[in-house]
């Protein structure tokens, strides 16, 4: 055993309550991002910078406040959103909502993050997994995902089997045209 599992409590992945959703306090979002990359149709561009997401704001509303991200997240249970929470040792430490028939056959991988210290840990991975297995039982042939552009993150998907779109779905598009808009066949 390594000395990283001999540490660190197990994690345990279950579905989240609503009211549950406002623990995504929890995690630290941070994230130090050195390239970004540009959408053109189905090619990715790299982008050299440095950019970096600080932890969403504990006060305030603004739009990376705490606050904000909640009610994004109550927005997806609303409309039939499943959240499920990573936890260890009593904290959440990762989570990620899928939207079951965003359009027929298509849910969208609505929301996926795990906390800076946990993360390249299989995770996010077993959220995704997870999150598929729920589409497919709801009848979904694809899900969609519009991804954060950085270069870790959409590796992540990559790996996971996501490829860029040609034709991002209109919806998603105009809430984030700086995304990597992705889909994967399920
Ligand atoms: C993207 C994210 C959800 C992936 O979750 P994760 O638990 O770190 O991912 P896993 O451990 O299951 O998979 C690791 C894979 O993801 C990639 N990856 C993503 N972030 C990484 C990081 N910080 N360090 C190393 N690899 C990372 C690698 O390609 C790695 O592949 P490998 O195992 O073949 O090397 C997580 O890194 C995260 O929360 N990032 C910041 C928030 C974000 O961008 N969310 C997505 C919004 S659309």
């Amino acid at each position: 055993m390594c000395p990283r599992e001999a540490e660190e409590p197990a994690v345990e992945i279950r579905r989240l309550d609503r009211a549950e959703l406002s623990r995504l306090v929890e995690i630290d979002r941070t994230e130090r991002i050195n390239v970004l990359y540009d959408q053109r149709g189905t090619q990715l561009v790299a982008r050299q910078g440095n950019w970096s997401a600080s932890a969403w704001e504990p006060e305030g509303h603004g739009e990376h406040s705490v606050e904000a991200k909640v009610h994004e997240l109550q927005h997806y249970v609303d409309n039939g959103g499943v959240p499920l929470g990573a936890l260890a040792g009593g904290r959440l430490v990762g989570i990620g909502v899928v939207v079951p028939h965003l359009r027929p056959g298509i849910a969208q991988l609505a929301f996926l993050h795990v906390s800076a210290a946990w993360r390249a840990t299989g995770i996010g991975s077993r959220l995704s997994e997870q999150l598929e297995q729920i589409a497919r039982t709801a009848g979904d042939l694809d899900m969609v995902v519009s991804a954060t552009p950085s270069e870790n993150t959409v590796r992540f998907y990559l790996g996971r089997g996501f490829q860029p779109m040609a034709d991002p779905l209109a919806e998603l598009f105009e809430l984030e045209p700086e995304d990597v808009h992705m889909r994967k066949m399920l």
